[in-house]
């Protein structure tokens, strides 16, 4: 397809289609970086409370620089991959120590900034400066791949640089901020994963997925590795009635600067101590009398951790690291879903 007869149509479709979502009324630099890190994290539906928290509790650069990455982190729980959430932190403390708190707008200055990536640069360069980059999220992948027939994996090198290469050639850079937007909202809204409406689709018959009957084969992706399991037994225990002990989580793993009870990590079914939980075997024969609450299965992306929640005594100098918590300030820590689900089923929070 003659890519000015794409940009057409795709204009002309997004015109009748897009959603009236709260940065496209003035898209302001803040606000749409915001909104993009959300949005590689969720999708639209699901990510504008969060959007709106945000706004509300850091309305600018300035108010989030200046508030702790604890806050940062309690405002983004539940959304997952928290290291997004450090990094925005920290790239607002970039900005104001760096750029006078305002957010660089050119595409190679915006690089430069804590976690922003090719994609991230990509669109705050052209929604909110107008500037001419293509951004290709998971979304223009699929629409482009399907309309060219992309038949290479592409999570591959090869098979994503046809993509980036076809999104260049096809960007509308008199206005690529709306070009870009469009074939995003295209992708979410028509162009779908699963069973695409392409009965209703103005590419259908210039689109190659669709003439060859593969569009549930395209995009293509070659499978990521196989899922981890792991094994952890979670204790909630306390010095006294209505305190736990908790910690904060360190780098290295997962939910790193997030706060859990009592965690102990074994290798199977069986308690041999895993990593640096040495004396597993020894805290759990402590703790002597143990009731089994709950038993969890927690899927994250590339492991499922297999939780067993137990209630049991201990003495803070059985478990060294741990500091007893009132239920009135675990309300105000960031814990990951895992452990504001443990916490909210054992009636604690
Ligand atoms: N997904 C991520 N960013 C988006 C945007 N700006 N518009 C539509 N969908 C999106």
């Amino acid at each position: 397809m003659k890519s000015n007869g794409f940009v057409k149509t795709l204009l002309h479709w997004y015109a009748n289609h897009k959603r009236d979502l709260p940065w496209r009324q003035e898209p302001l630099p803040y606000n749409i970086w915001l909104s993009e890190i959300i949005l590689q994290q969720t999708q639209v539906k699901q990510g504008l409370p969060y959007y709106e928290r945000f706004i509300t509790l850091f309305p600018n650069v300035w108010v989030l620089a200046r508030s702790t990455e604890q806050q940062v982190l309690k405002a983004w729980q539940g959304l997952g991959y928290y290291s997004r959430a450090r990094n925005l932190h920290k790239a607002a403390q970039y900005i104001c120590n760096t750029h006078k708190g305002v957010i660089p707008n050119t595409y190679a200055q915006l690089l430069k900034v804590p976690g922003i990536g090719p994609y991230t640069a990509a669109a705050i360069a052209s929604i909110a400066f107008l500037k001419p980059h293509a951004v290709v999220d998971g979304n223009v992948i699929r629409v482009l791949a399907r309309l060219y027939g992309i038949r290479e994996a592409v999570n591959r090198p090869a098979g994503l640089k046809q993509v980036q290469a076809l999104a260049t050639q096809l960007l509308y850079k008199a206005d690529a901020g709306t070009y870009n937007q469009a074939i995003m909202e295209f992708g979410a809204l028509q162009c779908k994963p699963q069973s695409p409406p392409c009965s209703i689709c103005p590419f259908a018959e210039h689109c190659e997925a669709h003439r060859s009957h593969t569009v549930h084969l395209i995009p293509h992706k070659i499978k990521a590795k196989p899922v981890r399991q792991r094994h952890l037994h979670v204790l909630l225990a306390g010095p006294a009635k209505g305190r736990y002990f908790m910690r904060q989580r360190t780098s290295g793993d997962v939910w790193q600067g997030l706060y859990e009870f009592v965690c102990l990590e074994h290798n199977s079914a069986t308690l041999t101590p895993a990593g640096q939980h040495a004396s597993h075997k020894q805290v759990m024969q402590a703790c002597g009398k143990r009731k089994l609450l709950k038993v969890y299965t927690h899927k994250l992306s590339h492991q499922t951790l297999n939780v067993k929640v137990y209630t049991v005594a201990l003495q803070p100098e059985q478990i060294p690291g741990y500091k007893a918590y009132t239920i009135k300030q675990i309300k105000n820590l960031p814990v990951s879903q895992l452990t504001a689900q443990i916490g909210h089923d054992a009636g604690i929070f």
